[in-house]
């Protein structure tokens, strides 16, 4: 970038210049679970006794009127209670949150409002209690129906507990999310597409499944188990797509398949490099303004952040993304869409022209990454397969 003598260097306030701002996205997050599970690198807490339940309430919705101003008037689409472990929380705690953020922000009438549930927490009352304080939808964290893996995993739950926490979730929601892992340790092709098969009895309305992957600060990162190989997981992962796609869901995201119309609202926004406020522990936000974009994360561990917020300064850390990064950021999210995306989103989310990255487009199409015409940007197969190195490409070095 030039810089002219005369002109303040703030010229990187300047870096986008947006006439619309996009969807805003409100995600909640909730710190605590029972136990850490070993491959775990959210933030989440262990819960030795009770939880600071009301304080932590009280402290997200304080949060939220003080984050008011950075999303004055904008209607918030969808809301995601994640965590961690929202199903720790009771309903009137859930109904006590959503009721405040109905009177601090104008919430769309069809908002998607999921909350994240353990199958080894689940009561049938507290189901009934979120499904009237308004979530409509359900993500259930299941990982895997075999009990062997599911001890290997840290699980606090059995198979059994699994399908019968199902069975609770669908007599109150009508729109249903199961995380499952793969190439789990010692796990077989056969027990990978046993555990899909047994998701697929439930028909849930949306399936994750997320190859288990090695995270740094997790048990399992210092202490690795033995994991299938990359020829055996790549096995797994191709069938488990064909036995969904036979099944009729649609694949629209490197590891998201849904009934038709069942795409995950929130998570779409996020791909689609739209806004989200993040209230909560370590919770980070993105947020469009007319002149530049920020990034912002709150303090991490559940008591700093509620002492934080008491202090009327619950961000830790906040920063503009620079003009030079935005192609990267974007593509980082988008191209994980296997549609891709429309053309014109590039420059409604960056207020970039698409000539800004012509020729990083040009190399990726080269490399038979990706495929483009006028309307489409869209990884290929081979694209999807070797993100890393689609995205790659974009990163300016
Ligand atoms: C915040 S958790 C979901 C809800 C709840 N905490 C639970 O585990 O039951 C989000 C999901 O991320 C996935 N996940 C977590 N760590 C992972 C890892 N290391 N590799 C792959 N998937 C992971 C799991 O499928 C998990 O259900
Ligand atoms: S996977 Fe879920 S239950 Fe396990 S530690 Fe992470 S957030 Fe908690």
């Amino acid at each position: 970038m030039t810089t002219h003598p005369l002109q303040p260097v703030a010229l990187k306030s300047q870096a986008v210049n947006f006439r619309a701002l996009p969807p805003l996205s409100l995600y909640i997050h909730i710190p605590w679970c029972v136990r850490k599970c070993p491959y775990c690198d959210f933030n989440s807490h262990e819960s030795r006794g009770a939880l600071p339940e009301q304080e932590y309430v009280a402290a997200l919705i304080r949060d939220l009127e003080m984050a008011l101003p950075q999303v004055w008037g904008r209607k918030v689409y969808t809301v995601f209670f994640g965590g961690g472990t929202p199903s720790l929380l009771s309903g009137e705690s859930v109904a006590e949150i959503l009721r405040n953020v109905r009177m601090l922000l104008p919430l769309d009438l069809g908002a998607e409002i999921t909350l994240e549930a353990n199958p080894g927490t689940v009561e049938a009352a507290r189901f009934a209690a979120y499904r009237g304080a308004g979530v409509n939808r359900l993500s259930m964290g299941i990982q895997s129906f075999n009990d062997t893996h599911l001890q290997a995993l840290g699980r606090i739950h059995s198979a059994a507990e699994a399908q019968h926490a199902i069975t609770i979730a669908q007599q109150h929601f009508d729109n249903l999310n199961l995380d499952l892992m793969y190439a789990l340790p010692g796990q077989t092709l056969d027990e990978a597409m046993q555990d899909v098969r047994t998701a697929l009895t439930f028909k849930p309305q949306h399936l994750s499944c997320y190859h288990l992957t090695l995270e740094p600060n997790t048990l399992f990162y210092h202490n690795p188990p033995s994991l299938p190989d990359d020829d055996a997981s790549s096995d797994m992962q191709q069938r488990i797509e064909e036995m969904l796609a036979a099944s009729g869901y649609q694949h629209y995201e490197t590891s998201a398949f849904a009934q038709p119309k069942r795409r995950a609202k929130h998570n779409l926004n996020y791909w689609k490099f739209g806004d989200y406020l993040g209230i909560g522990a370590g919770a980070h936000s993105k947020l469009s303004f007319p002149d530049r974009i920020i990034r912002q994360a709150r303090y991490k561990q559940p008591q700093a952040y509620m002492q934080q917020v008491g202090k009327g300064a619950p961000i830790q850390t906040e920063s503009e993304v620079g003009r030079d990064d935005l192609g990267f950021e974007f593509m980082m999210n988008a191209l994980r869409l296997n549609e891709g995306f429309d053309s014109s989103l590039f420059g409604e989310r960056t207020s970039l022209s698409l000539l800004s990255i012509q020729g990083e487009l040009a190399e990726a199409e080269k490399r038979a990454l990706l495929i483009r015409d006028h309307q489409r940007i869209a990884p290929t197969l081979m694209g999807q397969r070797f993100l890393n190195d689609l995205l790659e490409i974009f990163l300016k070095r």
